[in-house]
């Protein structure tokens, strides 16, 4: 048996919102962002996208790209920090009915920047389990709608967009006795949990009176994300370099021998100082972020895309998908591309 990524999609939305344009409306400028975060611009998704269409236009691409039709799909999980409803339904389920994948079981999952990571994990296990189903994992965002646009340590690190991938087994000759080639790392430091935030749950919503069902606390007003920037650089940096490091200690390699890292997109600085603290060339990292900006659960499977369309990615090429975020959480999968 050997699951394999038979299709990768993604989709940003057209609207590209620039550091000029933030500029002219907060006290920042495109020379601080650019060398404080190699961003210079993100998309914005418009009136009338939700992460649920951008999920479903990033899965389209790459169920079309693997040749797989909506009903073969066994399993959808969609990680996402910025789902279309505040707890449920869950956008996987809008997804499942946008996509017509009416065989589908279909959940959120929740780890914020590092949910794809975790998600794929989930359908992994699902396709070990199931050889006959397929699975489609995506990781969507729209946080452009919950960030606060006067804060800007916050405000100029995010934008919206979505990647997919289709994972399911090949049975094609001389590729059936391979052996599953991914090895996983999930993490996570509850002790962080405040360092990247969006409150408005029920813990600030509690306690209601029993009797008449008022709150006793008044429901914050559309929460923001807040940041503790330094805590999560330094964070970010130390288990960025660990993950990897430690994905090839068990595989019995060394970092140098990886052909490519995909890094969650957080800031350019956090991924040239693992580079090098990794003694490894930049040019092995993905980097797109100076035109999509943060797009946490989405920046893994986006590059990913991005380097399959871009003819970057060969049989065999021996890759890392890492990333980190609020929780917190971290997690990476090194394989065999497109093995799993
Ligand atoms: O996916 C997970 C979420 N991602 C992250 O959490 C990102 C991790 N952290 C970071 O990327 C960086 O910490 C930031 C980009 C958020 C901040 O960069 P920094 O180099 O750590 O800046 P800083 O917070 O130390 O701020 C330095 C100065 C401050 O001014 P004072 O107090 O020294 O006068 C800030 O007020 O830069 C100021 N500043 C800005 N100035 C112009 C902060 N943001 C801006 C801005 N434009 N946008």
């Amino acid at each position: 048996m050997a699951i394999r990524v038979l299709g990768t999609g993604s989709y940003l939305p057209p609207k590209v919102v620039t550091n000029e344009d933030i500029a002219a409306a907060l006290d920042t400028s495109d020379e601080w962002i650019y060398s404080h975060t190699g961003i210079h611009a993100r998309h914005v998704a418009e009136d009338g996208e939700t992460t649920s269409t951008m999920a479903a236009k990033a899965a389209r691409s790459a169920l079309e790209m693997a040749g797989v039709k909506p009903e073969e799909i066994g399993l959808i999980v969609l990680a996402t920090s910025t789902p279309d409803y505040a707890t449920f339904p869950s956008t996987a389920c809008v997804v499942q009915s946008l996509l017509g994948c009416e065989n589908a079981g279909a959940f959120d999952l929740q780890a914020a920047c590092a949910g794809f990571i975790y998600a794929l994990e989930q359908a992994r296990g699902f396709v070990n389990f199931y050889p006959d189903k397929k699975a489609l994992v995506i990781g969507a965002e729209c946080l452009t709608r919950i960030l606060d646009w006067t804060d800007r340590s916050s405000c100029i690190l995010f934008g919206d967009g979505a990647g997919a991938v289709v994972l399911g087994n090949d049975d094609a000759p001389g590729v059936a006795s391979t052996k599953t080639t991914a090895h996983t790392i999930l993490g996570a430091d509850g002790k962080g949990q405040g360092f990247i935030m969006r409150t408005g749950g029920t813990r600030e919503a509690l306690p209601l009176d029993p009797v008449t069902g008022i709150p006793l606390k008044p429901d914050p007003i559309s929460p923001k994300l807040t940041l503790q920037g330094h805590d999560v650089f330094a964070f970010a940096v130390r288990k960025l370099s660990k993950v990897v490091g430690d994905l090839c200690e068990r595989l019995g390699t060394t970092p140098d021998a990886l052909d490519r890292v995909f890094a969650h997109q957080a800031n350019g600085r956090i991924i040239e100082a693992t580079a090098r603290r990794m003694k490894l060339p930049i040019e092995k990292f993905w980097l797109n972020l100076e035109t999509t900006a943060n797009t946490s659960a989405a920046s893994v499977p986006i590059s990913l895309d991005q380097a399959v369309r871009a003819g970057e990615l060969k049989d065999g090429m021996k890759i890392v998908m890492v990333g980190f975020g609020s929780g917190l959480t971290y997690g990476g999968t090194f394989c065999h591309w497109p093995f799993l």
